[in-house]
């Protein structure tokens, strides 16, 4: 088939590629001139694993095409899938206006049907209202379907080849079938297709998100009552874990969700509740947990260090929002960094792909290490924000001869405290209780 993409963020270009991959000719339309620069030189302007060689692959095969030019990238194409940002606007609502402008511009150069998907996270009634607005521009017949997208970073390839599920919503059974077909390749394990209308289809992704974010804000704050009595959360994890309407996962404690998804869209669905006149009673909570437990790390470090963190050198291992990508958008570890810097420590920053990020935010206000025992130089205490594997298992004896002071704020609980202790750290884990240094 042949395929538009336009906006080649983490979501247009998984998308784009895993297309291209199964045989379609693709487009991808971004109206970032350096990016698509960046990408016709075979240049990625992310890190996902697995994600480059495939670009590469695909463009030299000629079955996967960048351009900045809408009116041309959707020319020939039967399905336009819309993947542009849908961030947080000013009042907590999503901002559409890059779905609307793409709209448009799609109804100013449409010449023959075609269906438009819509794969950014957009609220319940943005297809309904996409179509309305097109058919302003144009009088030629289209459709606009919901395909929300349940890709997680750092893993994307590997969502997009088996889906748990694709979702799509339709006001038209042949739109379906068309969508169908299109995504027949990745189905073959027997993984629902399942079709709903274009609003369950849009709310759908919206729930999924809150119910993932009450997962992590509901550990967090068990983690905090953990450590108020003494408990061990890993083990109260586990003991819950096995009941199997619980189950085990996304139940990790740690130092806030992160990245461009949950937090803007749980702010969504805040926006959206209270557009209709109900009290998100739960997300609201949800959002609040979350905000008060990106400030638990350094709340531990103040009070470890007696509230004097000036001159204080801290290794800060982990910046990304999760492991496996160098997306800092909304990343918890920011928030420490702000706060460390504002107390006035010196901080050395280590992550394996987002340190370019970074420094493109902080410049010379921090010290970039590219490798995590450099950033242990002198080091009064270690802070582990992401659990990147490489973390996981370090030649502590090293750690120890590098460090001025062994002590270590694991944010993602990757250590084992009883471990720490014996090899003689001071280990500060989340809703773990310490166990005293031998
Ligand atoms: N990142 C994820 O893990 C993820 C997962 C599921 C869903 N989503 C949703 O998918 C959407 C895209 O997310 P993302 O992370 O890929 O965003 P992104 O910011 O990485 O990419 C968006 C791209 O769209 C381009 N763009 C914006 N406006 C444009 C326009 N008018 N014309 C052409 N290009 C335009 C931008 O230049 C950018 O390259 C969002 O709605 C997001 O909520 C993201």
């Amino acid at each position: 088939m042949k395929i538009a993409v336009v906006g080649t963020g983490y979501v247009g270009l998984v998308q784009g590629t895993c297309l291209a991959e199964s045989g379609n000719d693709v487009i991808c339309v971004d109206k970032l001139e350096s990016k698509v620069e960046a990408l016709k030189r075979g240049e990625i302007p992310i890190y996902e694993p697995g994600l480059a060689e495939l670009v590469h692959r695909n463009a030299r095969d000629g079955r996967l095409v960048f351009t900045t030019d809408l009116a041309l990238g959707i020319q020939d194409a039967e399905i336009i899938f819309i993947a542009v940002g849908t961030p947080q606007g000013f009042d907590g609502s999503a901002d559409l206006s890059g779905v609307w402008d793409v709209g448009s511009r799609i109804a100013a150069h449409l010449s023959e049907p075609k269906i438009i998907v819509i794969k950014s996270t957009v609220p319940v009634g943005t297809n309904a209202e996409l179509a309305r607005r097109m058919a302003e521009t144009t009088s030629v017949p289209f459709d606009v379907a919901s395909n929300p997208e349940f890709l997680k970073e750092g893993a994307a390839i590997e969502d997009f080849n088996k889906p748990d599920r694709v979702v799509v919503g339709v006001r038209r059974s042949e739109i379906a079938e068309r969508l169908h077909a299109l995504y027949a390749p990745f189905l073959r394990t027997d993984r629902p297709f399942l079709v709903m209308t274009p609003e369950s289809a849009e709310m759908t992704k919206y729930v999924a998100n809150c119910m993932l974010a009450v997962k992590i804000s509901f550990i967090n704050e068990a983690a905090n009552l953990c450590e108020a009595y003494g408990a061990d959360v890993n083990d109260v994890r586990r003991g819950i874990g096995h009941d199997q309407r619980i189950g085990f996962h996304f139940l990790f404690p740690g130092v806030g969700y992160g990245g461009s998804c949950f937090p803007k869209d749980i702010r969504a669905v805040i926006a959206m509740a209270r557009a209709r006149g109900i009290t998100p009673r739960m997300m609201e909570a949800v959002d609040a947990v979350n905000e008060a437990q990106k400030g638990v790390l350094f709340r531990k470090m103040s009070a470890h260090f007696s509230g004097d963190l000036k001159g204080k050198t801290i290794a800060l291992w982990g910046l990304a929002f999760k492991p496996r990508t160098d997306d800092i958008r909304e990343a918890p570890a920011l928030v420490l960094v702000d706060a460390l810097l504002a107390a006035g420590a010196v901080l050395r920053v280590h992550d394996p792909e987002a340190l370019t990020n970074v420094c493109a935010v902080y410049g010379d206000r921090l010290v970039y290490c590219d490798r995590h025992y450099g950033a242990l130089e002198q080091a009064d205490a270690l802070a582990v924000a992401t659990e990147w594997n490489e973390f996981r298992n370090p030649d502590f004896e090293v750690m120890r001869r590098l460090m001025r002071q062994p002590v270590i704020f694991d944010g993602r609980n990757v250590y084992d405290p009883g471990r720490m202790s014996a090899l003689g750290f001071i280990h500060y884990g989340m809703g773990r209780p310490r166990v005293a240094s031998d």
